[in-house]
């Protein structure tokens, strides 16, 4: 290993443990446009990582060559659990928790925050922040155990966790605004319109919502659904919704889409 490399691996080395791992080209590519601090990156290929920039996001291509180091593959592999097709890998500082729930907690709000209510799968966490963040969400909040911030979960929010405020909470913590919860025995959506300042809150892929959450709505709306199919999946029901509250009066976003 050159020294180059092997300040490379000191660095990730000294950051792992603090730290939020961006696995992959895309991910790196989506927390640095939203602002995130990625204080070590590593690539088995500058060139290839460089070329990807500035095939598909030349926007973030003077960053990146800033910042990949590059190392062998083997030492790379030791690093991360398992290595992405991209030969990509870097370590982000996770936002402060003060400002996210701050974030979360503003009014007047221009977009709902998204409450999960006991999420249990790692990968429809990931899903839905991905979805939070492609139509501007304010934030995503989840009660119970799961971590938000979990290596799997960030994999499937694409690094995204940083263009929206992710925070875990309990229902006594939700923040202030009307919520709005989704249930297949509630009202029709579709004759509903869905605030801005709204909590859209979704239960468990389990057993739905659970009771603290049922009082503490003030709307239970349902999507519409065929008789005979019990409920959709969790991350499909949050972009449903989120589609239904982009068309209920003038969203903050999404904006104009940047390059891939
Ligand atoms: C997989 S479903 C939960 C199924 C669970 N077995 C139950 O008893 O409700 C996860 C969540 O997605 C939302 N959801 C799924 N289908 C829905 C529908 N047709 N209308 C409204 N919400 C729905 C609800 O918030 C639900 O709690």
């Amino acid at each position: 290993m050159s020294r180059a490399d092997a300040v490379g691996v000191d660095a990730w080395r000294a950051h792992a443990e603090a730290s939020v791992l961006l696995d992959g080209f895309h991910a790196l590519k989506h927390a640095l446009r939203f602002g995130a601090r990625v204080p070590v990156a590593l690539a088995t290929s500058r060139a290839a990582a460089i070329a990807l920039a500035e095939e598909l996001a030349p926007d973030v291509r003077d960053a990146l060559d800033g910042l990949l180091v590059e190392v062998p593959e083997a030492s790379l592999r030791a690093l991360v659990p398992r290595l992405h097709p991209t030969g990509v890998a870097a370590l982000a500082v996770r936002p402060d928790r003060a400002a996210n729930l701050a974030a979360i907690a503003r009014l007047p709000r221009t977009a709902p925050v998204i409450v999960l209510d006991n999420p249990r799968n790692l990968g429809n966490a990931g899903a839905v922040i991905r979805l939070a963040a492609g139509f501007g969400a304010t934030g995503v909040v989840m009660t119970g155990s799961l971590d938000p911030w979990h290596p799997t979960v960030v994999r499937g929010g694409a690094g995204l966790h940083f263009a929206t405020a992710v925070e875990r909470l309990t229902v006594d913590e939700l923040p202030p605004g009307p919520v709005y919860a989704l249930d297949p025995e509630g009202e029709d959506i579709r004759g509903t319109a869905l605030p801005d300042d709204a909590l859209l809150a979704f239960g468990s892929e389990r057993s739905g919502l659970s009771p603290e959450l049922r009082a503490r709505a003030d709307h239970l709306v349902s999507l519409p659904m065929r008789a005979q199919v019990s409920s959709y999946n969790l991350a499909t029901s949050v972009g449903m919704t989120l589609f239904h509250w982009s068309t209920c009066g003038t969203p903050g976003a999404p904006e104009g889409r940047p390059a891939a």
